[in-house]
């Protein structure tokens, strides 16, 4: 496939196959919309109070934040930004541990660069070394996730730093930290030291605002000066930097839900051991569970009773896997009686 296909657009059951916040947004985004003027709609958006707001948040200074329309944007501008190759130049690469977001593939195709995979280990443990040969003078672009997507385990900041200090001049190190909240760790507070890293952040999956579509990219001024040429103007919408500044202002709304994710892995992890499955303790908002021979059941299964898992066999080194989302407990138990019916009437 030499293209990102898009999941069926599926939206009468429960969503538990794209890492979206299940709960929605916090009340205060809605009133926030509500209170939009039409002079506000009429007007190209000011991102100034929200780029500050953002970058108050993530305790970075607001020049070094770049908002996107959703970090999709921003991978697809880093990658365009660093891996087009100029007239008659050298192809660049770009480093991919797997199994990865997937987009990070297609757009170095798009972009015209050449992915170099390298391997995962057989419990998903970072491959720093192999991560470190595969860096070579023409890699300008090393792409990590943390945690990672789709096994949900996180990489050693130290491992960071050590990729970070091996990059050839004019390389980045891009971490995508869609995931963070869920974490507890970023990168972010080590940036000053490390000019060539910048990290990808998102308000689709704590925040829940996936659907008005906001992320930002933060890093060194300069570094990020080269990607910012390769975002549209006001490519983020009026509804977009309106909600990220009142999804910001409800500590409460994040905090629950980042209870509801921690407990909802609880439950998914029992369920697993009690069904004989086994599964990878995450540092996200999903578990990547390996059903083995009994994934395609447990997918269609679930499917034809309103329960949406991504089946993910088809990533590298995840023969058998699904992910499931764990947000909001009522879904999850919910999921895990589904699974319960679906595997205990398998023969
Ligand atoms: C690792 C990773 N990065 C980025 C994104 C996309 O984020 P956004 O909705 O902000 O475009 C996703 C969404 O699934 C993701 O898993």
């Amino acid at each position: 496939m030499s293209h990102y296909q898009k999941p069926p657009e599926l939206y009468d059951g429960l969503r538990l196959h794209q890492n979206e916040n299940t709960g929605g947004c916090s009340p205060k985004v809605i009133e926030a919309l509500a209170r939009l003027r039409a002079d506000q709609i009429g007007f190209y958006p000011p991102y100034a109070d929200a780029t500050a707001a953002v970058a108050r948040y993530l305790g970075a200074a607001p020049e070094s934040v770049t908002l996107t329309n959703g970090l999709d944007e921003g991978i697809m501008a880093l990658s365009v930004a660093y891996l087009r190759p100029s007239v008659a130049g050298p192809v660049f690469e770009a480093v991919v541990p797997e199994p990865a977001f997937e987009i990070f593939r297609f757009d170095t195709a798009v972009a015209g660069g050449h992915l170099v995979q390298v391997l995962p280990t057989p419990d998903f443990a970072f491959p720093l070394d192999d991560v470190l040969a595969a860096i070579r003078g023409r890699t300008r672009v090393v792409f990590l996730t943390n945690p990672n997507n789709p096994t949900g385990v996180a990489i050693p900041l130290d491992a960071i730093r050590t990729i970070a200090g091996q990059m050839p001049a004019n390389g980045v190190v891009f971490v995508d930290e869609a995931y963070a909240e869920f974490a507890g760790q970023s990168f972010i507070p080590q940036l000053a030291s490390f000019p060539n890293v910048v990290v990808g952040r998102t308000f689709s999956k704590a925040f829940g605002l996936a659907g008005l579509r906001i992320g930002c990219l933060v890093g060194a001024p300069d570094t990020v000066d080269a990607i910012r040429r390769a975002i549209p103007v006001y490519s983020v919408s009026i509804a977009a930097v309106t909600a990220v500044r009142a999804a910001l202002e409800d500590r409460d709304h994040l905090d629950g839900y980042l209870r509801q994710v921690a407990e909802s892995k609880t439950l998914l992890y029992g369920a697993c051991e009690r069904l004989g499955l086994k599964y990878w303790k995450s540092s996200a908002n999903f578990v990547l569970v390996c059903a083995g021979d009994r994934t395609e059941a447990l997918v269609k299964g679930a499917f034809a009773r309103g329960v949406y898992i991504r089946d993910r066999s088809t990533e590298p080194g995840c023969a058998g896997c699904i992910r499931i989302g764990t947000g909001v407990v009522e879904h999850t138990k919910r999921c895990i009686a589904v699974m319960e019916e679906v595997l205990c009437a398998a023969p």
